[in-house]
């Protein structure tokens, strides 16, 4: 495709921040779901990526968030996130404040380029000091707009649910003043591998991130080493759809292997075409561990 065919797509969010922050609960708020009840331990141990639509000013918008782990042992996958990302949502618990974790995710939202907007969450709680986090975060280069700064910072309760909707209306302000979001919907899809596992009844399954093009049931892709044929795609309340487009995540069903969790797909013309590419992957990757091993 050329020029011509961009079409503007939603922004992709990815909320990070340390753990029992809220970033999960954040996203119940936003999705009106409760996903944090059915964690174990109440720890998030995947990426998981919803897409949802909002209104700003009169016109309906659609956002894609992906919720990241804050745990100490899941940095990979933070990085990862900030690196599928346009904004990244920094959350961090107002009676807490800057953790570890609050620092090692900002360091990867500045280190790929990210625009950061702060969710300042859990301003219900006794001992609440959102300005101590505004004044904490200075440190780390993000100013609040009230402190002569850039940085967009939103109190926000994800329990009681206040400050969601200003929240929203941050990101698409940020993603509209900094952003130039556009994909191209026509072409053959190509995007990114968000999580993977092999499920009992559906075999392997990957949450995939539509980056450009279409991506449509009876297509023929390449994931990583894994290869096959879309025989389902299931959007994020599990629904079959037929297709997706830019910044959708979706569900891929029918690849012969589990992909790699941070893979790119891209869709090829036939599934001999699949075969091969993911086999000359497997062969390369086999020659790159053996010299490995050999040194
Ligand atoms: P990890 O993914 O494991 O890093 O945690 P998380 O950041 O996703 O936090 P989670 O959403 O699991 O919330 C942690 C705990 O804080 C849960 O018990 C939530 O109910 C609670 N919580 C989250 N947001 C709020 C809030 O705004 N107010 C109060 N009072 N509690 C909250
Ligand atoms: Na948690
Ligand atoms: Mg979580």
């Amino acid at each position: 495709g050329d020029e011509a065919d961009l079409a503007a797509r939603p922004p992709v969010v990815t909320v990070m921040g340390h753990v029992d922050h809220g970033k999960t609960k954040l996203l119940d708020a936003i999705r009106k779901t409760n996903m944090v009840a059915r964690e174990a331990g109440g720890i998030t141990q995947h990426i998981g990526a919803y897409q949802v639509e909002t209104t700003h000013e009169g016109e309906d918008r659609k956002v894609t968030f992906i919720d990241t782990p804050g745990h100490e042992a899941f940095t990979a996958m933070r990085a990862r996130g900030a690196k599928a990302t346009d904004i990244a949502v920094l959350v961090v618990a107002a009676d807490d404040g800057v953790k570890p974790q609050t620092i090692e995710a900002l360091n990867h939202a500045q280190a790929a380029d990210v625009p950061i907007v702060v969710a300042v969450n859990k301003v219900d709680k006794e001992g609440a000091d959102p300005n101590k986090v505004r004044a904490q975060l200075t440190e780390y280069g993000l100013v609040a707009e009230e402190y002569g700064g850039s940085t967009l910072f939103v109190d926000i309760s994800a329990k009681n649910g206040t400050g969601i909707e200003q929240l929203l209306e941050a990101i698409i302000l940020t993603a509209d003043a900094e952003l130039d979001l556009r994909a191209n919907p026509t072409m053959d899809a190509q995007g990114i591998a968000i999580e993977a596992h092999l499920d009992k009844g559906r075999g392997p399954v990957a949450t995939v991130l539509v980056q450009r093009g279409t991506l449509r049931v009876g297509d023929s892709i390449v994931c990583g080493e894994a290869f096959g044929r879309v025989r389902a795609l299931l959007d994020d309340n599990m629904e079959p759809v037929e297709e997706a487009d830019p910044s959708r995540p979706v569900l891929v069903m029918g690849l012969t292997a589990v992909p790699s969790a941070g893979d790119n797909f891209i869709v090829v013309t036939d599934d001999r075409m699949a075969r091969q590419i993911a086999q000359q992957r497997a062969a390369r990757k086999r020659s790159a561990d053996m010299a490995k091993s050999s040194r």
